[in-house]
């Protein structure tokens, strides 16, 4: 089996370094150029990726972005979790954009399947939980991981066999039937018919893509692992229990995929010049005044896949720091740098105070997390525009300077800056080897 040297950064993956939303979207997709495949390894439709290509707005959930590039193949690895009437909606809307899915997405046969009762269950949870609602984002993603570990869910190979799909809904609905009233409206006959057809139109799709990966890795095809949500919603490395209910984090990218960590070669973390997060759960740097309604607006901080207002707030060094850890990451996106172009102060969380003292590591629990108090260091903002600038030497020098003042506090070099939300608006920062080697167009200034 071929592998890469560890210097050539063959294969790659892109992951959330904070609370989801972070523009991963957009990074992928101006990287995409440089790989043959990209595969996303966990979620489902909860994600919502926004890709503008000159001037035409995208939103992906399931697909990855890399489908927006005519020669790439699409894989949907093993780890997602698949709505399939989502999945057909998506392939549907990109072809009547002229966007053509057919031999370029492969969904992994062993993906596993949502149902409508995944819904149902979401929902029921949610609601007895009050006050302590996670604030899913409702679309059956947690109770279809659940079935997954629970050794009753469906995968996609047994989705398009009408006997193991008819046995399975059966078998679900009984399980479910004492602990889930509503289930009772489900009529089996018509959830059966509805999903075979969707099976029959999705078949052309299904592929073992871990075959797939690593028989293009052999071949020296590269690859680029698209993660969604981010780090502090993963479920074993989040803000539990106000997490996602998958790996977000890097490790994810191989056990979602089927591909061996020893054949990624590195990995790059993506976060906001400030934070966000959506649905309910600790968020030490939140801004809930008039402040954090101001970035909320400048930058458009709306769910892609549920609309709802997202929670704001000064970039967390605390947050960035453990997902470094976390991702082991190579180096460092800083995106929606625009957004604070008006401020004239702007705050970094350089760490958490807990009953008086500083803490030396992000704390698992989750009463802890929402009793620390942030630390902070004020900077100047730069106060004028920095949005579509492509060169870093053009930024204002106070720009610049949060960049470092970033790095510095995060400890790891930062490569790109995007100041915008189009491909083209985006600034290189560092001529990092490791990077230039994989992307040395980008790394030459020419994106
Ligand atoms: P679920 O993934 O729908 O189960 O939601 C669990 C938590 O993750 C909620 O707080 C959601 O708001 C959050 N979440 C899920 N997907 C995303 C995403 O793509 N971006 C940001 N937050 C997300």
């Amino acid at each position: 089996m071929n592998r890469s040297p560890r210097n050539t950064l063959s294969n790659l993956i892109v992951v959330g370094a904070q609370w989801g939303d972070e523009g991963k979207g957009k990074i992928v997709d101006l990287l995409t150029d440089h790989f043959d495949i990209v595969a996303r390894y966990q979620g489902g439709h909860n994600a919502g990726h926004t890709v503008i290509i000159e001037g035409k707005k995208y939103v992906l959930h399931l697909i990855p972005s890399g489908i927006l590039h005519p020669k790439k193949l699409c894989i949907i690895g093993n780890g997602v979790v698949i709505d399939p009437l989502a999945l057909k909606n998506e392939i549907d809307g990109l072809e009547s954009a002229g966007v053509s899915c057919h031999g370029r997405l492969f969904i992994s046969n062993r993906s596993h399947v949502i149902l409508e009762y995944h819904r149902l269950a979401e929902k029921q949870d949610e609601d007895s939980r009050g006050e302590e609602r996670i604030g899913t984002t409702n679309r059956g993603i947690g109770p279809t991981y659940e079935d997954k570990m629970g050794r009753r869910g469906l995968r996609f190979c047994d989705f398009l066999d009408p006997q193991i799909l008819r046995q399975n809904i059966e078998a679900c609905i009984r399980t479910k039937q004492g602990l889930l009233p509503a289930i009772k409206g489900i009529s089996v006959d018509k959830l059966f018919a509805d999903a075979q057809k969707l099976a029959e139109e999705l078949s052309e799709y299904v592929a073992d893509t871990a075959v797939l990966l690593n028989e293009s890795i052999d071949k020296g095809k590269n690859v680029l692992f698209e993660g969604a949500q981010g780090t502090l919603l993963d479920i074993d490395h989040g803000t539990y229990p106000y997490v996602t209910a998958s790996n977000a984090t890097a490790g994810g990218a191989s056990t979602g995929t089927g591909v061996g960590p020893t054949r990624i070669d590195g990995v790059l973390g993506i976060s906001k010049a400030y934070t966000t997060r959506v649905g309910g759960g600790p968020f030490p740097t939140e801004l809930l005044d008039e402040l954090g309604e101001r970035i909320r607006q400048e930058g458009q901080e709306f769910g892609s896949s549920t609309g709802r207002p997202r929670r704001c707030g000064w970039f967390d060094v605390a947050v960035v720091r453990y997902a470094k850890m976390i991702n082991c990451l190579d180096s460092l996106v800083i995106t929606k740098m625009d957004v604070l172009d008006s401020l004239s102060e702007i705050k970094i969380c350089t760490g958490y105070r807990y009953k008086g003292s500083l803490m030396k590591s992000f704390p698992p629990e989750i009463g802890v997390l929402a009793e620390c108090r942030p630390e902070y260091v004020a900077v100047k903002g730069w106060n004028s525009r920095t949005a579509g600038i492509r060169e870093y030497e053009k930024l204002p020098q106070l720009a610049k300077d949060y960049i470092s003042r970033i790095a510095d506090l995060v400890g790891m070099e930062i490569s790109l800056v995007s100041t915008g939300p189009d491909r083209c608006e985006t600034a290189i920062v560092s001529q990092d080897l490791r990077l230039s080697r994989l992307i040395p167009s980008i790394t030459q200034g020419n994106i």
